[in-house]
Protein backbone atom coordinates (compact mmCIF):
# COMPACT_ATOMS: atom_id res chain seq x y z
CA UNK A 1 0.00 0.00 0.00
CA UNK A 2 1.56 3.63 -0.96
CA UNK A 3 -0.36 6.97 -0.54
CA UNK A 4 -1.67 6.54 -4.51
CA UNK A 5 -3.74 3.70 -3.03
CA UNK A 6 -7.23 5.43 -3.62
CA UNK A 7 -8.40 3.10 -0.78
CA UNK A 8 -5.58 5.82 1.62
CA UNK A 9 -6.40 8.80 -0.86
CA UNK A 10 -10.21 8.59 -2.13
CA UNK A 11 -11.90 10.25 0.86
CA UNK A 12 -15.11 8.08 -0.34
CA UNK A 13 -13.99 4.94 -0.45
CA UNK A 14 -11.88 5.80 2.85
CA UNK A 15 -14.70 6.95 4.82
CA UNK A 16 -16.82 3.95 4.49
CA UNK A 17 -16.79 0.27 4.22
CA UNK A 18 -17.72 -0.90 0.98
CA UNK A 19 -18.42 -4.10 -1.31
CA UNK A 20 -15.43 -5.68 -1.39
CA UNK A 21 -14.82 -5.51 2.54
CA UNK A 22 -17.78 -8.43 2.87
CA UNK A 23 -15.48 -10.80 1.16
CA UNK A 24 -12.22 -10.18 3.49
CA UNK A 25 -14.61 -10.59 6.26
CA UNK A 26 -16.26 -13.83 5.47
CA UNK A 27 -11.96 -15.14 4.99
CA UNK A 28 -11.95 -14.77 8.96
CA UNK A 29 -15.54 -16.23 9.69
CA UNK A 30 -14.35 -19.20 7.99
CA UNK A 31 -11.38 -19.54 9.26
CA UNK A 32 -12.86 -19.33 12.86
CA UNK A 33 -14.84 -22.14 12.20
CA UNK A 34 -12.49 -24.51 10.44
CA UNK A 35 -9.92 -24.33 13.39
CA UNK A 36 -13.23 -24.73 15.26
CA UNK A 37 -13.53 -28.08 13.74
CA UNK A 38 -11.25 -30.40 15.85
CA UNK A 39 -13.06 -29.08 19.13
CA UNK A 40 -16.20 -30.54 17.65
CA UNK A 41 -18.08 -33.21 20.07
CA UNK A 42 -14.27 -32.55 22.17
CA UNK A 43 -16.81 -31.23 25.54
CA UNK A 44 -14.27 -28.43 25.80
CA UNK A 45 -15.95 -25.05 24.84
CA UNK A 46 -13.02 -22.53 25.92
CA UNK A 47 -10.86 -24.51 23.44
CA UNK A 48 -13.26 -24.24 20.81
CA UNK A 49 -14.03 -20.27 21.48
CA UNK A 50 -10.11 -19.74 21.62
CA UNK A 51 -9.28 -21.59 18.58
CA UNK A 52 -12.04 -19.68 16.81
CA UNK A 53 -10.47 -16.32 18.39
CA UNK A 54 -7.15 -16.55 17.56
CA UNK A 55 -7.90 -17.92 13.66
CA UNK A 56 -10.34 -15.23 13.24
CA UNK A 57 -8.13 -12.18 14.49
CA UNK A 58 -4.88 -13.69 12.65
CA UNK A 59 -7.45 -12.68 9.75
CA UNK A 60 -9.32 -9.59 10.42
CA UNK A 61 -5.55 -8.41 11.39
CA UNK A 62 -4.86 -8.32 7.43
CA UNK A 63 -8.24 -6.44 6.31
CA UNK A 64 -7.39 -2.84 4.99
CA UNK A 65 -9.63 -1.10 7.70
CA UNK A 66 -9.91 0.69 11.07
CA UNK A 67 -11.77 -1.49 13.26
CA UNK A 68 -12.79 -0.72 16.12
CA UNK A 69 -14.40 -3.73 18.36
CA UNK A 70 -17.88 -2.40 19.71
CA UNK A 71 -19.10 -6.21 20.59
CA UNK A 72 -16.36 -8.36 21.49
CA UNK A 73 -15.85 -11.25 23.74
CA UNK A 74 -15.90 -9.41 26.93
CA UNK A 75 -13.79 -6.99 29.04
CA UNK A 76 -10.24 -6.58 28.47
CA UNK A 77 -9.37 -8.86 31.77
CA UNK A 78 -11.35 -11.66 30.77
CA UNK A 79 -10.75 -12.04 27.32
CA UNK A 80 -7.55 -11.35 26.20
CA UNK A 81 -8.10 -11.79 22.42
CA UNK A 82 -11.07 -9.29 20.69
CA UNK A 83 -11.88 -7.41 23.49
CA UNK A 84 -14.72 -4.43 23.51
CA UNK A 85 -12.40 -1.42 22.56
CA UNK A 86 -9.56 -3.87 20.52
CA UNK A 87 -8.62 -2.12 17.51
CA UNK A 88 -8.31 -4.47 14.16
CA UNK A 89 -7.28 -4.22 11.14
CA UNK A 90 -4.21 -2.78 9.43
CA UNK A 91 -5.94 0.66 10.16
CA UNK A 92 -5.66 1.76 6.94
CA UNK A 93 -9.04 2.16 5.03
CA UNK A 94 -12.43 2.66 6.31
CA UNK A 95 -13.11 3.66 10.03
CA UNK A 96 -15.58 0.88 10.93
CA UNK A 97 -17.92 -0.66 14.17
CA UNK A 98 -17.68 -4.21 14.37
CA UNK A 99 -19.34 -7.41 16.63
CA UNK A 100 -17.72 -10.56 16.41
CA UNK A 101 -18.95 -13.67 17.80
CA UNK A 102 -15.83 -16.24 16.96
CA UNK A 103 -19.17 -19.49 18.06
CA UNK A 104 -22.31 -18.21 18.42
CA UNK A 105 -22.77 -21.67 20.28
CA UNK A 106 -19.89 -22.37 21.62
CA UNK A 107 -21.61 -24.96 24.04
CA UNK A 108 -23.18 -26.59 20.30
CA UNK A 109 -19.52 -26.88 19.38
CA UNK A 110 -18.57 -28.53 22.28
CA UNK A 111 -21.50 -30.61 22.41
CA UNK A 112 -21.45 -31.72 18.93
CA UNK A 113 -24.77 -30.34 18.05
CA UNK A 114 -26.25 -28.30 15.22
CA UNK A 115 -26.61 -24.85 14.89
CA UNK A 116 -23.48 -23.28 15.72
CA UNK A 117 -22.02 -20.29 13.79
CA UNK A 118 -19.13 -17.97 13.69
CA UNK A 119 -20.26 -14.29 12.77
CA UNK A 120 -18.77 -10.82 11.81
CA UNK A 121 -20.80 -7.83 11.72
CA UNK A 122 -19.70 -4.73 10.91
CA UNK A 123 -21.00 -0.66 10.51
CA UNK A 124 -19.55 2.58 9.90
CA UNK A 125 -17.56 3.82 12.97
CA UNK A 126 -20.18 5.64 15.58
CA UNK A 127 -23.05 3.94 14.87
CA UNK A 128 -23.36 0.38 16.96
CA UNK A 129 -25.06 0.71 20.29
CA UNK A 130 -22.15 -0.64 22.80
CA UNK A 131 -24.51 -2.73 24.89
CA UNK A 132 -22.07 -4.77 26.51
CA UNK A 133 -22.32 -3.61 30.04
CA UNK A 134 -26.17 -5.26 30.19
CA UNK A 135 -26.05 -8.62 29.55
CA UNK A 136 -29.37 -10.02 28.07
CA UNK A 137 -31.94 -8.19 26.15
CA UNK A 138 -34.97 -8.84 25.11
CA UNK A 139 -36.04 -9.22 21.68
CA UNK A 140 -38.68 -10.08 19.07
CA UNK A 141 -37.89 -10.67 15.13
CA UNK A 142 -39.76 -11.51 12.33
CA UNK A 143 -39.75 -10.45 8.78
CA UNK A 144 -40.80 -7.20 6.94
CA UNK A 145 -44.17 -7.51 7.59
CA UNK A 146 -43.99 -7.69 11.15
CA UNK A 147 -43.11 -3.84 10.97
CA UNK A 148 -46.01 -1.52 12.92
CA UNK A 149 -47.52 -5.20 13.25
CA UNK A 150 -45.59 -6.54 16.49
CA UNK A 151 -44.30 -5.07 19.56
CA UNK A 152 -42.35 -5.75 22.79
CA UNK A 153 -45.09 -3.95 24.26
CA UNK A 154 -48.18 -6.26 23.07
CA UNK A 155 -48.88 -9.77 24.80
CA UNK A 156 -46.88 -12.48 22.62
CA UNK A 157 -50.97 -13.91 21.36
CA UNK A 158 -51.20 -10.50 20.24
CA UNK A 159 -47.85 -10.67 18.43
CA UNK A 160 -48.60 -13.97 16.93
CA UNK A 161 -52.36 -12.82 16.44
CA UNK A 162 -51.56 -9.54 14.47
CA UNK A 163 -48.41 -11.15 12.72
CA UNK A 164 -51.12 -13.67 11.49
CA UNK A 165 -53.19 -11.17 9.66
CA UNK A 166 -50.73 -9.53 8.24
CA UNK A 167 -48.92 -12.65 6.39
CA UNK A 168 -52.04 -14.37 5.60
CA UNK A 169 -50.88 -17.62 7.40
CA UNK A 170 -53.48 -19.35 10.42
CA UNK A 171 -52.15 -19.02 13.84
CA UNK A 172 -51.65 -23.06 13.80
CA UNK A 173 -49.41 -22.92 11.10
CA UNK A 174 -47.58 -20.37 12.68
CA UNK A 175 -43.58 -21.30 14.56
CA UNK A 176 -41.79 -19.16 16.72
CA UNK A 177 -38.72 -19.63 18.08
CA UNK A 178 -37.77 -19.41 21.50
CA UNK A 179 -34.26 -20.07 23.59
CA UNK A 180 -35.42 -23.11 25.69
CA UNK A 181 -34.64 -21.85 29.10
CA UNK A 182 -36.19 -21.74 32.00
CA UNK A 183 -37.03 -18.23 32.11
CA UNK A 184 -39.17 -18.74 28.74
CA UNK A 185 -41.52 -21.34 30.60
CA UNK A 186 -44.42 -18.70 30.68
CA UNK A 187 -43.77 -17.54 27.44
CA UNK A 188 -43.62 -20.82 25.83
CA UNK A 189 -46.46 -22.23 27.33
CA UNK A 190 -48.54 -18.31 25.93
CA UNK A 191 -47.40 -19.14 22.96
CA UNK A 192 -48.90 -22.93 22.83
CA UNK A 193 -52.35 -21.32 23.98
CA UNK A 194 -52.41 -18.91 21.36
CA UNK A 195 -52.29 -21.54 18.64
CA UNK A 196 -49.27 -21.11 17.15
CA UNK A 197 -46.22 -23.53 17.80
CA UNK A 198 -42.91 -23.43 18.90
CA UNK A 199 -39.25 -24.07 17.82
CA UNK A 200 -37.00 -24.20 20.78
CA UNK A 201 -33.40 -23.63 20.67
CA UNK A 202 -30.70 -24.65 22.41
CA UNK A 203 -28.53 -22.14 22.10
CA UNK A 204 -27.79 -19.48 18.69
CA UNK A 205 -30.29 -16.96 18.66
CA UNK A 206 -28.79 -14.76 16.02
CA UNK A 207 -29.41 -17.65 13.82
CA UNK A 208 -32.80 -17.83 15.18
CA UNK A 209 -33.28 -14.02 14.25
CA UNK A 210 -32.08 -14.48 10.75
CA UNK A 211 -33.85 -17.20 9.80
CA UNK A 212 -37.28 -15.24 11.49
CA UNK A 213 -36.62 -12.77 9.13
CA UNK A 214 -36.05 -14.36 5.93
CA UNK A 215 -39.40 -14.60 4.11
CA UNK A 216 -38.57 -19.29 2.77
CA UNK A 217 -37.77 -20.67 6.57
CA UNK A 218 -40.53 -22.36 8.65
CA UNK A 219 -40.14 -19.95 11.29
CA UNK A 220 -41.94 -17.24 11.70
CA UNK A 221 -41.14 -15.13 14.58
CA UNK A 222 -38.30 -14.94 17.28
CA UNK A 223 -38.76 -13.84 20.63
CA UNK A 224 -37.41 -14.16 24.28
CA UNK A 225 -34.41 -13.25 26.50
CA UNK A 226 -30.97 -13.61 24.96
CA UNK A 227 -27.81 -12.16 24.98
CA UNK A 228 -27.53 -8.17 24.21
CA UNK A 229 -24.61 -8.68 21.70
CA UNK A 230 -26.24 -10.75 19.74
CA UNK A 231 -28.81 -8.75 19.25
CA UNK A 232 -27.17 -6.13 18.18
CA UNK A 233 -25.30 -8.13 15.77
CA UNK A 234 -29.05 -9.93 14.72
CA UNK A 235 -29.83 -6.02 13.50
CA UNK A 236 -27.18 -5.56 11.65
CA UNK A 237 -27.90 -8.93 9.91
CA UNK A 238 -31.75 -7.36 9.85
CA UNK A 239 -30.81 -4.05 8.13
CA UNK A 240 -29.79 -6.05 4.90
CA UNK A 241 -32.52 -8.75 4.76
CA UNK A 242 -35.32 -6.01 5.46
CA UNK A 243 -36.49 -7.76 8.53
CA UNK A 244 -38.11 -6.24 11.86
CA UNK A 245 -36.87 -6.16 15.18
CA UNK A 246 -37.35 -4.67 18.40
CA UNK A 247 -34.68 -4.99 21.72
CA UNK A 248 -35.34 -4.28 25.29
CA UNK A 249 -32.18 -4.48 27.72
CA UNK A 250 -33.47 -7.03 30.37
CA UNK A 251 -30.79 -6.11 33.25
CA UNK A 252 -30.52 -9.70 35.80
CA UNK A 253 -30.54 -7.08 38.65
CA UNK A 254 -30.56 -3.54 39.99
CA UNK A 255 -26.61 -3.83 39.89
CA UNK A 256 -26.32 -4.35 36.85
CA UNK A 257 -29.61 -2.04 35.88
CA UNK A 258 -26.83 0.83 37.24
CA UNK A 259 -23.83 -0.39 35.31
CA UNK A 260 -25.70 0.22 32.45
CA UNK A 261 -27.09 3.70 33.36
CA UNK A 262 -23.55 4.97 34.66
CA UNK A 263 -22.25 3.46 30.85
CA UNK A 264 -25.11 5.80 29.26
CA UNK A 265 -27.74 2.75 28.34
CA UNK A 266 -31.85 4.19 28.29
CA UNK A 267 -32.52 0.76 29.69
CA UNK A 268 -36.13 0.76 29.42
CA UNK A 269 -36.16 2.09 25.97
CA UNK A 270 -37.69 -0.02 23.61
CA UNK A 271 -35.46 -0.44 20.98
CA UNK A 272 -35.64 -0.36 16.75
CA UNK A 273 -33.22 -1.71 14.63
CA UNK A 274 -31.52 1.80 13.95
CA UNK A 275 -31.51 2.28 17.90
CA UNK A 276 -29.09 -0.44 17.72
CA UNK A 277 -27.43 0.23 15.02
CA UNK A 278 -27.72 3.54 12.85
CA UNK A 279 -27.02 4.26 9.36
CA UNK A 280 -27.44 1.75 5.94
CA UNK A 281 -23.71 0.61 5.57
CA UNK A 282 -23.65 -2.74 7.56
CA UNK A 283 -22.35 -6.12 6.77
CA UNK A 284 -22.70 -9.44 8.28
CA UNK A 285 -21.55 -12.85 7.70
CA UNK A 286 -21.80 -15.82 9.12
CA UNK A 287 -20.29 -19.24 8.56
CA UNK A 288 -21.24 -22.64 9.97
CA UNK A 289 -19.27 -24.55 12.08
CA UNK A 290 -21.92 -27.11 12.52
CA UNK A 291 -24.79 -28.15 10.34
CA UNK A 292 -27.69 -26.19 10.67
CA UNK A 293 -30.98 -24.58 9.32
CA UNK A 294 -29.25 -21.66 8.29
CA UNK A 295 -25.66 -22.98 6.86
CA UNK A 296 -23.98 -26.01 6.61
CA UNK A 297 -21.56 -26.54 8.83
CA UNK A 298 -17.46 -27.47 8.18
CA UNK A 299 -17.24 -30.23 6.20
CA UNK A 300 -14.23 -32.35 4.68
CA UNK A 301 -14.45 -33.92 1.08
CA UNK A 302 -11.14 -36.03 0.20
CA UNK A 303 -8.56 -33.14 0.32
CA UNK A 304 -10.72 -30.06 0.61
CA UNK A 305 -12.54 -28.70 3.35
CA UNK A 306 -15.80 -27.32 2.22
CA UNK A 307 -17.07 -24.37 4.38
CA UNK A 308 -20.63 -22.52 3.59
CA UNK A 309 -21.95 -18.76 4.97
CA UNK A 310 -23.75 -15.99 4.11
CA UNK A 311 -23.20 -12.49 3.11
CA UNK A 312 -25.26 -9.36 4.25
CA UNK A 313 -25.28 -6.11 2.57
CA UNK A 314 -27.75 -3.71 3.76
CA UNK A 315 -26.46 -0.79 1.03
CA UNK A 316 -27.00 -3.24 -1.54
CA UNK A 317 -29.85 -5.19 0.01
CA UNK A 318 -28.21 -8.35 -1.06
CA UNK A 319 -28.36 -12.18 0.60
CA UNK A 320 -25.31 -14.52 -0.86
CA UNK A 321 -24.07 -17.52 -0.13
CA UNK A 322 -20.83 -18.51 -0.56
CA UNK A 323 -19.29 -22.15 -0.66
CA UNK A 324 -15.67 -22.29 -0.55
CA UNK A 325 -13.37 -24.95 -1.17
CA UNK A 326 -10.38 -24.85 0.84
CA UNK A 327 -7.14 -27.23 0.07
CA UNK A 328 -6.97 -29.23 3.58
CA UNK A 329 -3.10 -29.92 3.58
CA UNK A 330 -2.87 -25.54 3.42
CA UNK A 331 -5.04 -25.66 6.90
CA UNK A 332 -2.88 -28.34 8.56
P1 LIG B 1 -22.29 -18.39 23.33
O1 LIG B 1 -22.02 -19.38 22.29
O2 LIG B 1 -21.45 -17.16 23.14
O3 LIG B 1 -22.22 -18.99 24.69
O4 LIG B 1 -23.81 -17.85 23.14
C1 LIG B 1 -24.86 -18.75 22.93
C2 LIG B 1 -26.21 -18.12 23.23
O5 LIG B 1 -27.21 -19.10 23.10
C3 LIG B 1 -26.59 -16.91 22.38
O6 LIG B 1 -26.98 -17.22 21.08
C4 LIG B 1 -27.69 -16.32 23.21
O7 LIG B 1 -27.94 -14.96 22.87
C5 LIG B 1 -27.14 -16.47 24.60
O8 LIG B 1 -26.24 -17.59 24.56
C6 LIG B 1 -28.20 -16.73 25.64
O9 LIG B 1 -27.61 -16.71 26.90
P2 LIG B 1 -27.92 -17.85 28.01
O10 LIG B 1 -27.26 -19.13 27.55
O11 LIG B 1 -27.30 -17.31 29.26
O12 LIG B 1 -29.38 -18.00 28.09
Amino acid sequence: MNSTDPIVTDPIVYAHPDRNLAMELVRATEAAAIRAVPFIGRGDKYAADKAAVDAMRAFLGTVNFDGLIVIGEGEKDEAPMLFNGERVGTGRGPACDIAVDPIDGTSLTAAGRQNAISVIAVSDRGTMLDASSVFYMDKIVTGAAGRGVVSLDQSIGENIRELSKAIGKPVGDMTIAVLDRPRHAGLIDAIRSAGAGTRLMLDGDVAGGINAARYETRIDMCVGIGGSPEGITTACALKALGGYMQGRLAPKDDAERARGVAAGLDIDKLLEIDDMVSGDNTFFVATGVTDGGLVDGVRRKGPMIRTESIVLRSRSGTARRVVAEHLAEKWL
